[in-house]
């Protein structure tokens, strides 16, 4: 997925090129998927909680939703990267590859693009986890899932930083009530934990295969 994304920006980036679109069109391309990533991250991280939440147990703590979650980590990366690749051959900011993948390498909101630079890190890291869990066991993989609200806190901190669409006010109502939604699901989470005995969930049955 990561690699396709990364094929895909360049593909792009040669037909746009060769139709002589709009110099702004790599621009535009990034700041769209950069939303789609952060709204596909936000439905990642809620559907991870609901999963395992006790409230929605019975209807949604099924190997299947969880396979689901699973693939929608791998969906998340994919338009990570082609947010991030996609603004190599834009002229309007004209960044060079180590700006764009190294912390506080940008001439443009450094501060703002290593949180996101963090986010992404994080989450092929994240994801990657899905894969080695067997080898690193149940216990070392739940307590680096906890590192996705960090990293959905750092998406919505990068967004909230140095997006043009930051001031749209239906953008910040998305932020608003994805985040409204996250804080509720984690406050469910912390006040109605499960009991050990039902913690084996749907997602061992699914890691076991
Ligand atoms: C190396 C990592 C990253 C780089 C270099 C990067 C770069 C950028 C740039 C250049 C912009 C446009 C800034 C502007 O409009 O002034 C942007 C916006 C944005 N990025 Fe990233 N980003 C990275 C990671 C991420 C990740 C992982 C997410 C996913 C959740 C994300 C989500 C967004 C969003 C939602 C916007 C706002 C779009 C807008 O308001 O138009 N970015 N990013």
């Amino acid at each position: 997925m990561l690699l396709a994304a990364i094929v895909l920006s360049f593909l792009v980036t040669t037909i746009a090129s060769s139709a002589a679109l709009s110099s702004h069109i790599f621009w535009y391309l990034g700041r769209a998927a950069g939303l789609v990533a952060y709204w596909l991250l936000f439905s990642s991280v809620a559907l991870g909680l609901v999963i395992t939440s006790r409230a929605f147990r019975g209807l949604l703590g099924r190997p299947w939703v969880f396979e689901i979650h699973k693939f929608l980590s791998l969906v998340v990366l994919g338009f990570m990267a082609f947010h991030i690749f996609i603004m190599l051959p834009d002229q309007f900011i004209g960044f060079r590859l180590d700006e764009l993948l190294l912390p506080f390498r940008s001439h443009y909101r450094p501060v703002a693009l290593t949180l996101g630079g963090l986010t992404f890190y994080g989450s092929i890291l994240l994801t990657a986890s899905f894969y080695v869990r067997r080898f690193i066991g149940h216990r070392s993989w739940r307590a680096l899932h906890y590192l996705s609200f960090l990293l959905y806190v750092l998406a919505i901190l990068h967004a909230l930083l140095t997006g043009s669409d930051s001031g749209n006010s239906l953008v910040q109502l998305s932020y608003f009530v994805s985040g409204l939604v996250v804080l509720l699901l984690l406050a469910e989470r912390i006040l109605n934990p499960q009991p050990p005995s039902l913690r084996p969930l749907a997602s061992d049955t699914a890691a076991a295969r």
